[in-house]
C-alpha cells in the first residue's frame, strides 16, 4: 500500500504533544526526532533477514542480519534535518543525500537550490525525509530528481501530510510509499496543513 499512517499510541502521543501553540523550539525539536525514528521503525519492517553463523560467547551460533540493503536518507531542507538524526539512530551506516527545496510563498511552487546526492542511486533505498506533506509540491520535485539520479526504491517519511499533496504524489509516483504519523484534514488557502504543526522549519530552527 503506498500510504501509511502510523497508529502507534507512541506517535499520536507524541505527535499531539507536537500540534500545541505555545510549544518549545527544544520540545518540537526533540519530538520531530523521536518520531522521525519511529516512522523509520515502521518503514524498515518489511525487510528481508538472511541468517548467518557468528562466533558467540559461547561458540557459533546463527543470528539474522539484514539482507544486502544499501541506504541513503534524503533530508529536504530545511525542515528535513529536523528527522534526520532519528532516521540515523535507527539506521547509522546510512548515507545521506540532501535536497533543498523552498516553498514560494505566493505561488506555493517549489524549487530546488540544492542537490548533493550520494552515489550508486540505483543500487540504494531512498528514504525522504520532511516533516510536512502539503501541496506536494516539494516532494514530487524531490522524487523527479532522485529517479532522475537512478532511485528505483523510494520510501517517503513525513510528520504530517495533507489528503491534497497525498493525492498528487501519488498520482505522479505511484510507487512510492509515504509513511506520517497523521493524514491531517486539508490545507488552508495560504497552503498551509489543517490542524497541522504550523511552519516546521520555523519551529525547528527557532526563526520567527
Ligand atoms: C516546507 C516543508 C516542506 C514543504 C511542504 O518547507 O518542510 O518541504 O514546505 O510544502 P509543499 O508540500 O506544499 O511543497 P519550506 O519550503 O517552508 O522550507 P523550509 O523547510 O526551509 O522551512
Ligand atoms: N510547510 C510547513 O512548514 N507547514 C505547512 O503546514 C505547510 C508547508
Amino acid at each position: 500500500m503506498p500510504i501509511h499512517e502510523v497508529k502507534h499510541p507512541l506517535i499520536r502521543h507524541k505527535l499531539g504533544l507536537m500540534r500545541r501553540a505555545d510549544i518549545s523550539t527544544k520540545n518540537f525539536r526533540e519530538l520531530a526526532q523521536e518520531v522521525g525514528a519511529l516512522l523509520t521503525y515502521e518503514a524498515t519492517k518489511d525487510f528481508s533477514l538472511q541468517e548467518k553463523t557468528i562466533e558467540g560467547w559461547a561458540g557459533p551460533v546463527t543470528v539474522e542480519q539484514i539482507h544486502g540493503k544499501k541506504i541513503t536518507i534524503v533530508p529536504i531542507l530545511r525542515a528535513g534535518l529536523g528527522m534526520l538524526d532519528g532516521v540515523l539512530s535507527l539506521i547509522p551506516v546510512a548515507r545521506v543525500s540532501v535536497v533543498g527545496q523552498i516553498r514560494n510563498e505566493e505561488t506555493l511552487e517549489a524549487s530546488t537550490y540544492l542537490e548533493k546526492l550520494v552515489g550508486e542511486l540505483d543500487q540504494r533505498m531512498a528514504l525522504i525525509v520532511d516533516p510536512m506533506l502539503a501541496t506536494g509540491g516539494s516532494m514530487i520535485s524531490t522524487i523527479d530528481l532522485l529517479k532522475k539520479a537512478g532511485s528505483t526504491e523510494i520510501r517517503a517519511l513525513v510528520l504530517v501530510a495533507a489528503p491534497e499533496g497525498i493525492e498528487k504524489v501519488l498520482e505522479k509516483h505511484p510507487d512510492v510509499s509515504i509513511y506520517t504519523a497523521s493524514i491531517d484534514d486539508h490545507l488552508n488557502e495560504k497552503g498551509y496543513i489543517l490542524p497541522g504543526l504550523g511552519d516546521a522549519g520555523d519551529k525547528i530552527f527557532g526563526t520567527k
